[in-house]
């Protein structure tokens, strides 16, 4: 059998890849082990998958770490959640470097602990003249945040006449979210069976192909990256047209 590597089309690679990785507490739990052990087995799947993203010339890979509704799960495993992103960030940054990955977040940072964001900016500082992959972590993120948030900052450029109403379209809206310098999602992964958004992107996955797998996010690897982009490259995207005029 040949691999999912193998039989990605290159020609045919997403800019831009979304995952919410899910199912950290429902691996530790099948393991017999607390919450946060699933979570930090998680990061060996982000290892591998911002190694294959960066492989196949993926340019945008979005990760959905922290939702705004996950700072009401209690307080040790939020704290948790924070010590390890901290980790993490400082013990990847070194191979992050050697294989030319940017790193960039997204989310409400506002209320993310002060040592973290310091990390955070010290790594992407670091980082910032890699040319390859980007990789977005969506801290503190949701899809209804980042709406609200554009809407308030347009509101206050209407106000001081900055921008006129009738100029507010599709392109002059998306320039106000957090994701105004990538391009849309053509693909979101869910891990873990569940199908649903959560609040992720929400504007910004209006036509993105959706892939869902039952696989838990600590079980998640490369190859099941690459088998999730050969599924996306066997559809058929027509954005509201018909087959015919696709190839036409
Ligand atoms: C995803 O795994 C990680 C975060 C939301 C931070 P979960 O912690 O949601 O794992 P389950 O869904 O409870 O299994
Ligand atoms: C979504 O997972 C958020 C992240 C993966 C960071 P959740 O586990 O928080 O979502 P729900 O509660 O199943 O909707
Ligand atoms: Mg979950």
């Amino acid at each position: 059998m040949m691999s999912f590597r193998d039989r990605i089309d290159n020609n045919k690679i997403p800019k831009h890849v979304a995952i919410i990785m899910d199912g950290n507490g429902r691996w530790a739990e099948r393991h017999g082990k607390i919450r946060v052990v699933g979570h930090e087995h998680g990061v060996e799947s982000v290892r591998s998958v911002v190694e294959g993203a960066g492989e196949i010339g993926v340019q945008h890979l979005t990760l959905y770490a922290f939702s705004t509704e996950n700072w009401d799960r209690p307080r040790e495993e939020v704290e948790a959640l924070m010590g390890l992103l901290v980790q993490a960030i400082e013990a990847e940054t070194d191979s992050l470097m050697e294989n030319n990955v940017r790193l960039d977040a997204i989310g409400d940072l506002d209320p993310m602990p002060a040592h973290v964001l310091e990390n955070l900016n010290k790594c992407k500082d670091r980082l910032k003249n890699n040319t390859g992959l980007n990789l977005i972590l969506a801290l503190s993120y949701s899809g209804q945040w980042d709406i609200l948030n554009a809407t308030k900052k347009i509101a206050q450029d209407v106000a001081s006449q900055k921008i006129d109403i009738e100029t507010i379209d599709h392109d002059l809206f998306s320039s106000y979210l957090s994701t105004s310098e990538v391009p849309e999602p053509e693909l979101l992964i869910r891990t873990s069976g569940e199908y649903r958004i959560s609040n992720f992107l929400l504007w910004q996955i209006a036509y993105s192909e959706l892939y869902f797998t039952q696989k838990l996010w600590p079980d998640f690897r490369k190859e099941d990256l690459f088998e999730a982009i050969v599924d996306y490259q066997n559809r058929e995207r027509r954005f509201g047209k018909t087959r015919e005029q696709l190839t036409s």
